[in-house]
């Protein structure tokens, strides 16, 4: 993982007041849980006292408390409350404090700072100038046993769609790789895909190669778009359950027409078109070995995986920053 980022790790929808769900992310037990206020707390699944699950709990105004011994915790992982000790007790509790983990919620998603919690930024990665309130969005999710790093490069992957994509988004046999052009601005990486049919020509250069209109954009540390037409866009954030799992939410946003409910029922379909394509790719890379991608992991690549390799020397330089 890269530290010090705000990774999107769930759906808001996912959490509803007054609850609590055990979630694992980017190597962590973590308890999720919102107060009757709405707001998000996060604390280690782990009770201090005798490390019952917390989540297994409830949440108690703003805190939430332990199903075992019912120690409550505010959401600075704080111990508020030790009944066995007596309302009365004036007893310091600072050894019974919990780690808390910083939680963030915008565009429908739960981010998470991941890191030194000095550092957290204000900014929170998605991509706010293709996307806003005027789509309407549908959303699926589905597990993989995959590193993220994988399941990303996968996304940038203009060599494999010809063949695991053959007759879906694939058709047309156009196995040779023209380029791709990729560019890295602004904390974004995109790239497109200019495949033909091979006739014996040779394959332009990436320098030969244009960005094109339909094309792939990725935001570290983990959120990527297709922008398919200016009112077409697919969203897709891989959120870390550990190092040999990920969880995808995929989104279809779509403005086609002037009518939110016509918006509504195609977003509603439009997920089903993704939901085809993405069990195409899954079912290739949980086979990818090692798990986790590196720029040093020794896979002969070529030139048609120049956004991967792109992918790998920023991680690489994000995780040597910190
Ligand atoms: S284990 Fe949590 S209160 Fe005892
Ligand atoms: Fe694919």
């Amino acid at each position: 993982m890269i530290l010090n980022q705000w990774y999107s790790i769930l759906p808001s929808k996912s959490i509803k007041k007054n609850q609590i769900v055990a979630v694992r992310r980017l190597n962590l037990d973590l308890a999720l849980y919102r107060s009757e206020n709405g707001e998000l707390g996060c604390v280690v699944d782990q009770c201090s006292h005798r490390g019952a699950a917390l989540s297994l709990g409830k949440v108690k105004g703003d805190c939430i408390q332990c199903p075992f011994h019912a120690l409550e915790f505010d959401k600075n992982g704080k111990c508020t409350f030790i009944p066995a000790n007596g309302k009365s007790s004036t007893a310091d509790m600072t050894r019974y404090n919990v780690k808390k983990y910083l939680v963030k919620e915008a565009n429908g998603i739960i981010y998470l700072w991941y890191g030194d919690e000095e550092k957290a930024t204000e900014y929170l990665p998605f991509f706010y100038d293709y996307v806003d309130n005027s789509y309407a969005y549908s959303e699926i999710e589905d597990h993989w046993n995959s590193h993220y790093s994988r399941c990303i490069e996968n996304q940038l992957d203009v060599v494999h769609v010809p063949f695991v994509h053959y007759n879906t988004i694939g058709r047309g046999n156009k196995t040779l790789i023209n380029g791709p052009k990729v560019e890295y601005e602004n904390n974004i990486l995109r790239t497109s895909a200019n495949n033909e049919v091979d006739e014996g020509q040779t394959p332009k250069s990436p320098e030969e190669c244009t960005i094109k209109k339909t094309n792939l954009n990725f935001m570290f540390p983990n959120i990527w778009m297709n922008y398919i037409t200016e009112k077409i866009k697919v969203i897709i954030y891989f959120a870390p359950v550990d190092d040999e799992n990920t969880i995808l939410y995929i989104r279809f946003y779509c403005k086609i027409s002037k009518m939110r409910f016509i918006n509504n029922i195609i977003a509603f379909f439009g997920k089903f078109a993704n939901k085809i394509i993405e069990r195409q790719d899954k079912k290739v890379v949980i086979t990818q070995k090692p798990k986790a991608s590196s720029l040093k992991s020794g896979e002969k690549l070529l030139v048609g995986d120049g956004p991967i390799i792109m992918y790998r020397k920023i991680r690489e330089e994000l995780k040597s920053k910190v």
